[in-house]
């Protein structure tokens, strides 16, 4: 029977999932070469992998995983360049706080020598980025009182650099590598109406507005069924559409409360409802699910994922490659 990614190639979209090779059995692998065209790395990316220590790179995980996609025609999507996680000890103890005394000038350096060897590193093997992670404070009640319209989360980079250093990580990575596609991704900013999500649209105009190289944004959606106000949603993804942007599904999972009948179709349901919203907006050209099982999961008590732990197709499997047929 025909593959999720048969049909998505039919309505031109990609469909992904995030593979962590340190976590995948070869059945897991397999599986997720023959349903799924595009492949982001869980983990393998993120600064505290590549650069372990300053100025020394390692790419064997991320090369790995890689060479998988390209053996599978697979399309990678990079995740993530400047983030607060899994960042190297060497920068900063937790990752927010600035406690090795960086000044502006030495984040600076080290953030373009990150960005700049890293794009260098996977020219011509990934096509995007999310080049800015999670940026936004989660408590946006300043709104009012600032100018802007919205607070940065406090981070290493934020602290040693200021606000503008998401301005300088884009004009990096465009320098470093003009053929890729630059994002910046965030969760709590999928539906209109939540203060984040205003917050999120208040710094894309400001960053559109002082010309900084931005082609599209990603909305994590890590769901929990009853979440999704479909409307919304959709409001979001034709408002980045309008300001000449991609807006796209990143790391999408729908975790339900215990795996009873009902909830699973309600899981379906919800994978349903995004993936027609995707098929309906062209500004969204990627769904990405956030792993490939259940049991691996960052979120494996919630069971958010399209196949249960033993790799068996879940009904919210069937329901997204129905809505992909159904075209
Ligand atoms: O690296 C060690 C490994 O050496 C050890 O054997 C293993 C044993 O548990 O732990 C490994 O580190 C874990 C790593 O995943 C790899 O499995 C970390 O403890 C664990 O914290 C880390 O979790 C990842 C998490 O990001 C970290 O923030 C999740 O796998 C990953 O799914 C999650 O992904 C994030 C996105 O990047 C950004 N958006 C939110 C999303 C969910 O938190």
């Amino acid at each position: 029977s025909k593959t999720l990614r048969y049909y998505a190639e039919k309505n031109g979209k990609m469909i992904g999932m995030a593979f962590c090779t340190y976590k995948g059995l070869d059945s897991d692998r397999s599986e997720a070469a023959r349903q799924f065209n595009m492949m982001v790395a869980e983990n393998e990316m993120k600064m505290d992998v590549l650069q372990p220590s300053q100025g020394s790179f390692s790419w064997g995980a991320a090369d790995g995983l890689v060479s998988l996609a390209k053996n599978n025609n697979m399309t990678v999507r990079g995740h993530c360049l400047v983030w607060h996680t899994q960042q190297p000890a060497w920068l900063s103890s937790d990752g927010k706080k600035n406690d090795k005394g960086w000044t502006r000038q030495q984040a600076l350096d080290i953030m373009k020598n990150h960005i700049t060897t890293v794009l260098q590193h996977f020219k011509g093997k990934v096509t995007e980025w999310d080049v800015v992670n999670e940026c936004l404070d989660d408590d946006q009640s300043i709104i009012r009182t600032n100018p802007e319209g919205y607070k940065l989360r406090p981070t290493v980079w934020q602290q040693a650099i200021g606000d503008d250093y998401i301005d300088s990580a884009f004009v990096y990575a465009r320098r470093a590598d003009p053929d890729i596609q630059l994002y910046l991704n965030d969760y709590d900013v999928e539906m209109q109406g939540k203060a984040k999500a205003v917050a999120f649209s208040n710094l894309v105009k400001r960053l559109q507005s002082k010309r900084i190289p931005l082609d599209g944004v990603g909305l994590q959606c890590h769901f929990s069924i009853g979440d999704v106000d479909s409307v919304k949603l959709e409001k979001t993804i034709r408002l980045f559409g309008e300001a000449g942007l991609k807006c796209i599904i990143t790391e999408l999972d729908m975790g339900v409360p215990s795996t009873t009948t009902a909830n699973l179709e309600e899981q379906a349901r919800n994978y349903r409802m995004i993936t027609d919203i995707v098929l309906n907006n062209d500004n969204c050209p990627n769904l990405v699910v956030w792993g490939i099982k259940d049991n691996d999961s960052w979120r494996s008590n919630s069971n958010p994922l399209l196949y249960n732990s033993g790799l068996g197709k879940k009904k919210a499997w069937y329901a997204v490659r129905s809505a992909l047929r159904h075209r």
